[in-house]
């Protein structure tokens, strides 16, 4: 495919979105094209079904149902709107996706990161990021900044337990084990301006020339 894809990954408040915000500045100053997304949701159809598995009100669903729900949006997310990108040279820059299915679902709601990659497999087609940038932060900072942030709403996975953050954080660690060439790992311990141009530097290596 002729654009690259690029993925972020974290726990709840790990400081994707303003990375994201300064990265876009500076790939915005350099012309370069790309889109921005996010998982779950990025087109109509998928955001429906976020809306279904974020709902705080949803208090009975299955993890099982939960990781196939996620599965169904990313589908649909990448033949509707990431895939078309990629082929005709546009980058794509997505909050988030299958890592988070592996370290939520596979991890820390206990379904088994094997399980659900190849469930995620069957759902992709097998097309994997060209690079996943690991927003690594403690979760009690994490759930400390989200609550600093009163315009930020709080969904479903926001409400879980410390315990279960501090799962999601040991099984994206994991992933960096076994994707070691495809996942970096950034301290978002670090200032704002830090992260964001940690972020903006691996990602132009991975552009590149590519506009
Ligand atoms: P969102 O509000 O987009 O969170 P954030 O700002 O933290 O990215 O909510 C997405 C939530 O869904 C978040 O708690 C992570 C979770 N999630 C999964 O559990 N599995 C997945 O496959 C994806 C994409 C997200």
């Amino acid at each position: 495919m002729k654009g690259k894809f690029i993925t972020l990954e974290g726990g709840e408040g790990s400081g994707k979105s303003s990375a994201l915000e300064y990265v876009k500045r500076k790939l915005d100053e350099d012309g370069v094209r790309y889109i921005l997304t996010r998982e779950p949701g990025g087109t109509p159809i998928s955001e429906e079904i976020r809306s279904v598995i974020l709902d705080k009100a949803n208090t009975g669903m299955d993890p099982m149902t939960e990781a196939l729900l996620y599965a169904a949006s990313r589908r649909q997310h990448l033949v509707s709107k990431v895939i078309p990108a990629l082929e005709e040279g546009t980058n794509v820059i997505s909050d988030r996706f299958l890592d988070s299915s592996l370290a939520y679902q596979g991890g820390a709601r206990g379904l088994g990161i094997e399980k659900v990659y190849a469930l995620n497999q069957y759902a992709t087609d097998g097309l994997l990021p060209d690079l996943t940038l690991l927003f690594d932060l403690d979760p009690e900072k994490g759930l400390e900044r989200i609550g600093e942030n009163a315009d930020r709403e709080v969904n479903r996975l926001d409400l879980e337990k410390l315990s279960f953050h501090k799962a999601v954080r040991s099984h994206f660690l994991k992933l960096k084990e076994m994707f070691p060439e495809r996942i970096h790992v950034i301290d978002a311990s670090k200032s704002r301006e830090e992260v964001g141009e940690a972020a903006y530097r691996e990602i132009k290596k991975v552009i590149g020339n590519n506009r």
